[in-house]
């Protein structure tokens, strides 16, 4: 299959041109080659690209910058994913587009499943919220909420994100300040764009009514942890000592921050791994991560 992927520089999209380089054919754009807010621009690249499917990682995700700036939010997570499933629909492509656990409020004490009513609470979450309706307007369109995302391709840019930064401090020796009233199922890239392969596969050869049903679906590892019990097992597969001491607990009101981030976020996977996509537990994908980024860094020695 020819597969156009939007974004392709960043966290989650390095890790799916590496994911679907392995049996298709990958034409992957930046922002350079792409700016998905051009929407003549995405119509023309599209048209001559004619992919199969469109796998759009390109997102503003600068969550506190969003309250200050939500007219660029809200042209790249919302019109941005517009213009692309007009132009899917042109040329009769899949789209594939990521969302967000940040479109609940997080007052949840069970993880949140595909049918929950969203009601978001920051420009971020709503301009998130909006890309979700408009990527469904694509006659073929999957919609999946990953979150808290960690781990990267072999020989991509260094990762980011929470997971990183607490990784950084406790193999550096430092402390790392982390939420003990915030609870997430961290979801590693490689995982995401593995189960991305499968949804996309799984109609080939078929037709519409054959394998993973278009639609929304929690593409997120399996589990649930607070920040604190992810930091504690990260600590512990990194063979951290004196754990306590290097570990802050921390409560979300006591962090000014300039949005608004949902509590419970925990999400439930269960659809996905009914239509046939088995998500591994978020430990292992951890401990998968840590291995392979060693074997990375040493292979780049
Ligand atoms: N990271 C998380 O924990 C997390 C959590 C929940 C949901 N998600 C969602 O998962 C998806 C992938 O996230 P990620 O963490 O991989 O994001 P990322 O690393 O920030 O990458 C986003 C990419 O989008 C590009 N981009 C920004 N504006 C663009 C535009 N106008 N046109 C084309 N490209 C543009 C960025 O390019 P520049 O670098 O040049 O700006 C960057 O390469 C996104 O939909 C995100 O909202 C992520």
């Amino acid at each position: 299959m020819r597969i156009a992927v939007v974004g392709a520089r960043g966290q989650l999209g390095a890790a799916i041109v590496q994911e679907f380089r392995v049996a298709h054919e990958v034409t992957p754009f930046g922002r350079t080659e792409l700016d998905i807010t051009d929407a003549a621009a995405v119509r023309d690249t599209i048209a001559r690209a004619r992919p199969d499917a469109i796998v759009n990682c390109a997102a503003y995700n600068d969550v506190d910058g969003a309250e200050d700036h939500p007219v660029d939010a809200l042209n790249v997570n919302a019109c941005g994913v517009r213009a692309l499933a007009h132009a899917a629909e042109a040329v009769g492509a899949t789209l594939v587009h990521y969302s967000t656990d940040f479109v609940f409020d997080g007052t949840a004490s069970a993880p949140y499943t595909e049918g929950d009513r969203p009601n978001p609470r920051s420009v971020y979450a709503v301009s998130k919220l909006l890309g979700e309706w408009f990527a469904m307007d694509a006659p073929r369109a999957f919609v999946l909420r990953v979150e808290s995302l960690f781990g990267r391709a072999a020989g991509a840019a260094p990762a980011k994100g929470s997971v990183e930064a607490i990784r950084k401090a406790l193999t550096s020796g430092g402390q790392a300040r982390v939420f003990e009233d915030r609870t997430v199922s961290p979801t590693s890239v490689v995982d995401a764009a593995r189960a991305t392969r499968q949804v996309i596969e799984s109609a080939r050869g078929g037709g519409r009514d054959v394998g993973v049903a278009p639609g929304l679906y929690h593409c997120v590892n399996s589990g649930r942890c607070t920040w604190l019990e992810f930091a504690r097992e990260l600590a512990r597969q990194l063979g951290v000592r004196e754990v306590d001491s290097r570990l802050v607990p921390v409560r979300t009101a006591d962090v000014p921050l300039r949005a608004a981030r949902p509590l419970y976020c925990a999400l439930s996977n269960e659809k996905l791994r009914a239509a046939g996509v088995a998500m591994p537990a978020w430990q292992d994908a951890l401990a998968q991560y840590l291995a392979s980024d060693v074997a990375d860094e040493l292979s780049n020695r």
